[in-house]
């Protein structure tokens, strides 16, 4: 049997043992005995283990017997846990520094320690201990709630009960990996499809005598919140873990400059065969805890730390055909049909050519020869034609100038930062005219960022777009519920459940709200700073009866980029329906006000000239966390203007004659003590 052959085969197992999970959880109702729901699962498994390419998110080896939300209770991480951003080479450390360099605002002379640690794939889990005794123990979940494992985590030696140590702090947060070692996989092969996946699988068991069976190993790395931590470095801190009875892992190295980094990274990845447990790259941390706090973090990452993954698997295929996707913002986006190949354990048919100038650049036809690359969770890529291959009469390919799913005219935008027109290829039509571009606005309407409608996934606003039950935002919270009870694979147990999560999400927050408009260069952060700034929808919509946008103009982070887009947004009418039509069928809460009380509570700022201890962004950030706010213009609004070395006269003139007090750099400093 061909290995496409195999995969057909394997699927076709996955979608019944997905019906047979939707009748036995969903709907209550179990078509097949037990028995034959196991041999099954066993089936699938055995074809995991033959055939190790074969992959799928909706395997048992992923979710063995258990639903977890229905099982553990969520609780709210007390700081979130939050994820990495990626490095794959050395420019991408080079730049990783000198970014951490200039927000610092120190010279290439400035030496920065960072803690090295091999980073281990397994599952992560926050450990509260009050009193030195362990509280409570929670999984990851989304990084902001997680599943109270407590239980199941008691029964794992590595993680102590009890600590004595006398510099063990009051209460502290502390946070690591659960992982299962390769050779104790090697007995629990029969059962799930990768050591990742065992160690999850056993973790979130209903049962803590079940998770006991199985011999997880941990290993701690970080903290969350703290009382009474005395390390002023991560070094110090790893120290700390091993004297109060902690595993830490025995490859951390304390190192400076990226020379170092690479060469410690290339070692540990020749040793990779060797250790009995699977990592995937490096963690850098900035070492000194003093910086990790000035850094901060940005969005969902921290500025402090950055993770530099293996190099990618790579495999050889053939181009079948080039198709064009269009995605929410028009952005016309060519995806390679492959002959599909078996890359590091994954089957790949599909790989992204990114955009018309990589096409071009490359010179990639249909019917190419090409070598694929994959890299963890980033979706696999053209890394190369081998040109020798080619059978001489195939034609270069022609990038589509109408939009292959409006017919509109596709146009490359001029980039007035770059000075150069853009690599994307887009379709000029306003957002809901573009079939396509419709149903990416939805699915990215209902994303887990935006309205975060649970069960409402992507196939699910595909196919209710087919059926006409959804075209615009709104039509979500008008679905006909008796006629989805009707359709094929609904019942009235999943009808009822997608009602709720429907209803749930009738009352959002203003941030919320902006994103899952979906507005072209508004995404997280410029929503959240909007939602600050203009505190309410009703003066959003505002916005649309004004010729200026003076309101906009003066937030900090929001641009002439920005503008143009909103400016954009309002003049398109089926946008302007859908903000009212959302404005009568939703309850939209005001933006709360930042907490009263911070030092610079209520004030605004601005700066000019160089400031001599920090970086502007630094800056900006110290002003924020204390509550006050930063503006761009010298206005009547504006309490205080800061100087740095070099000011702008004009702007200390407009100051003076408007009386908003001007600071110098000391004084500024000793206003936040
Ligand atoms: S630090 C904000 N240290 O990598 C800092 N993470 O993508 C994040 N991981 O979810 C955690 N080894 O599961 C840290 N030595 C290490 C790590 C490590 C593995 C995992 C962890 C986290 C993910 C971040």
């Amino acid at each position: 049997m061909t290995d496409e052959k195999i995969n057909q085969k394997y699927q076709k197992k996955i979608k019944l043992f997905q019906k047979y999970n939707k009748y036995y959880y969903n709907l209550n109702e179990p078509i097949v005995s037990d028995n034959d729901f196991d041999l099954l699962k066993l089936e699938i498994i055995k074809l995991e283990n033959k055939y190790k390419f074969l992959n799928s998110a909706n395997s048992p080896s992923n979710s063995v017997g258990f639903k977890p939300s229905k099982v553990f209770k969520k609780v709210k991480h007390t700081v979130p846990m939050l994820s990495l951003g990626n490095a794959f080479d050395e420019n991408d450390l080079i730049n990783f520094e000198k970014k951490i360099l200039n927000f610092l605002n120190e010279d290439k002379n400035f030496n920065i320690k960072y803690s090295a640690e091999p980073k281990i794939d397994g599952i992560s889990a926050s450990l509260i201990y009050e009193d030195g005794k362990f509280i409570t123990g929670l999984s990851r979940g989304d990084g902001k709630e997680g599943e109270d494992i407590t239980e199941n985590l008691k029964t794992i030696k590595d993680i102590p009960y009890f600590i004595k140590s006398k510099n063990f702090p009051r209460k502290i947060d502390i946070r690591g990996e659960v992982f299962i070692q390769n050779s104790d996989f090697e007995k629990l092969k029969n059962k799930f499809a990768n050591p990742r996946n065992a160690a999850s699988g056993s973790l979130r068991q209903k049962d803590p005598k079940e998770t006991k069976k199985i011999p997880l190993k941990f290993i701690a790395y970080t903290f969350g919140f703290e009382k009474g931590l005395k390390a002023a470095s991560q070094s110090e801190f790893l120290n700390n873990l091993k004297e109060w009875g902690f595993k830490t892992n025995p490859l951390n190295r304390t190192l400076e400059k990226v020379k170092n980094l690479m060469n410690n990274y290339k070692e540990i990845e020749k040793k990779r065969g060797d250790i009995d447990f699977d990592i995937d790259g490096i963690v850098y941390k900035i070492n000194d805890f003093r910086l990790q706090k000035r850094l901060g973090n940005v969005a969902n990452a921290p500025r402090w730390a950055i993770a530099h993954k293996f190099s990618a698997n790579s495999g050889i295929s053939k181009i079948k055909n080039i198709e064009i996707q269009i995605g929410r913002t028009g952005a016309l986006t060519p995806v390679a049909k492959i002959n599909p190949v078996n890359i590091g354990g994954v089957v790949v048919s599909n790989a992204t050519l990114h955009n018309e100038e990589e096409i071009n650049r490359k010179d990639i036809r249909v019917g190419d020869t090409v070598l694929i690359e994959r890299a963890g969770d980033v979706i696999p890529h053209v890394i190369s034609v081998d040109k020798k291959m080619r059978i001489i009469d195939t034609k270069k390919f022609n990038f589509p100038h109408k939009c292959p799913s409006c017919g509109s005219k596709t146009i490359k935008d001029f980039n007035y930062t770059t000075r150069k027109e853009d690599a994307v290829r887009r379709c000029s039509s306003e957002g809901y005219e573009c079939e396509k571009m419709s149903i990416e606005k939805i699915k990215h309407f209902v994303s887990k960022e935006a309205f975060n409608i649970e069960g409402f996934g992507k196939k699910i606003v595909e196919n209710f777009w087919n059926l006409n039950l959804i075209k615009l935002p709104q039509d979500i919270f008008r679905l006909d519920f008796k006629k989805i009870e009707s359709l094929d694979g609904w019942g009235k147990q999943s009808v009822a459940n997608l009602k709720y999560s429907i209803n749930l999400r009738k009352t959002i927050s203003f941030e919320r709200f902006i994103y899952a408009l979906g507005i072209r260069h508004i995404g997280l952060e410029n929503a959240k700073i909007i939602s600050k700034n203009l505190k309410s929808l009703k003066n959003f919509i505002a916005l649309s009866k004004k010729s200026n946008f003076d309101d906009l103009i003066n937030i900090d982070g929001i641009g002439e980029t920005q503008i143009n887009s909103i400016k954009n947004f309002f003049r398109n009418n089926t946008n302007l329906n859908v903000l009212k039509s959302l404005n009568d069928l939703l309850k939209v809460k005001d933006a709360e006000t930042p907490k009263v009380g911070g030092l610079l509570s209520n004030k605004t700022f601005m700066f000019t000239g160089k400031l001599s201890s920090m970086s502007r962004s630094e800056a900006k950030s110290l002003i924020e966390q204390n509550s006050g706010s930063i503006v761009s213009n010298v206005t009547k609004k504006l309490d205080y203007l800061i100087i740095g070395e070099k000011p702008t006269n004009r702007k200390i003139d407009a100051a003076k004659g408007l009386g908003v007090k001007i600071l110098d750099q000391s004084s500024w400093l000793k206003m936040l003590k």
